[in-house]
């Protein structure tokens, strides 16, 4: 396909050379029309994301993998025979970090994957208020806005979700997550060197996020498309279930903490804003529900609590 062609990656070592502007620029495009972008020379050491991906794919088999085949067994999804739209076919655990870690309650982890992962957090962190202030230096707001935003009064949240996408014998009948926009701030995604399936949807197509070895995958939730007054948008995105091979991929979420007030940037804003203002947690009372539904309602009804029932909640998802 020749849009995959297209996708924007970008080479953040270029960022302390000649080409800083057009790279800066580059983000801007991307953060404006893609909602993605995927990055390179991003600072993490490669060993670490090998050694990541490794123990994350060990942990699979060794306590995920049976999990995952009775769920299929109780759900009756081994066989197929219709589509199904209210499952996804993955298999998942979720690590915190801030405002407090939980990597030592999760059970089956040898202590070499969680001082794996920790660092691999620490690190992600970093990156992700870097980020945070290449995006305030092109929106034009002071540096350390965005954090400040994010802080709220315990700091960010910070988490990551582990997932594997195991190889699906009819694709076409069951996505690997449905299609839907993030909910918080950035996302910063470390997927399998090899197995693809994100997809995002750029004016009406569905386009792959093309597997790039040690690359990390960025993308803007909701928070980023309110701050920023529509600026910058959250795109829809879900995961393709493929016949062959099983997928892994690492999601880490820098959102707002729980109390964080969000509302469009004064110096973004027209006189009258489109977007609504409201405290983070609220809005993820009301994403719980309805994640897998468009965006726009969200924000609608965070501008009026009236019309929260009207958007139909499901049972509720964890999220982040
Ligand atoms: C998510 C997500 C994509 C992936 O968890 O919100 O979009 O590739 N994940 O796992
Ligand atoms: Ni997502």
């Amino acid at each position: 396909m020749e849009k995959n062609i297209k996708f924007p990656v970008v080479d953040l070592s270029k960022l302390n050379g000649e080409e800083r502007d057009q790279t800066m620029a580059l983000i801007n495009d991307a953060c404006e029309n893609w909602g993605f972008f995927e990055i390179v020379n991003h600072g993490l050491p490669y060993d670490l994301l090998d050694n990541v991906e490794k123990m994350t794919k060990e942990h699979y088999k060794k306590s995920m993998e049976q999990k995952f085949n009775d769920m299929l067994k109780s759900k009756g999804l081994e066989n197929l025979e219709r589509e199904v739209e209210d499952v996804d076919w993955e298999s998942t655990f979720y690590l915190r970090h801030l405002p407090q870690s939980n990597l030592h309650d999760i059970p089956d982890m040898s202590d070499e994957y969680r001082t794996a992962m920790k660092d691999f957090a620490k690190r992600l962190e970093n990156l992700a208020e870097d980020l945070l202030d290449l995006l305030c230096e092109n929106l034009g707001l002071e540096k350390g806005y965005l954090k400040k935003v994010f802080h709220g009064t315990k700091g960010p949240t910070f988490g990551t979700k582990v997932s594997n996408y195991p190889s699906c014998p009819k694709p076409e009948m069951i996505k690997g997550l449905r299609a839907h926009t993030d909910a918080g701030g950035i996302i910063l995604l470390f997927q399998d060197d090899k197995v693809s399936g994100l997809q995002l949807l750029k004016d009406g197509d569905w386009i792959d996020v093309p597997p790039l070895n040690h690359s990390i995958v960025i993308n803007l939730g909701d928070q980023l498309e309110v701050i920023t007054n529509g600026k910058y948008k959250s795109v829809m995105h879900r995961v393709v279930t493929q016949e062959e091979g099983n997928r892994m991929s690492i999601a880490s979420f820098y959102n707002p903490g729980s109390d964080a007030e969000i509302a469009p940037a004064s110096s973004l804003a027209g006189k009258e804003s489109e977007y609504p203002s409201f405290v983070f947690d609220d809005y993820m009372k009301l994403y719980a529900g309805v994640k897998f539904q468009p965006k726009e309602p969200r924000f609608e009804a965070m501008k009026n609590g009236s019309a929260v029932a009207d958007l139909n909640p499901t049972a509720a998802v964890e999220t982040f």
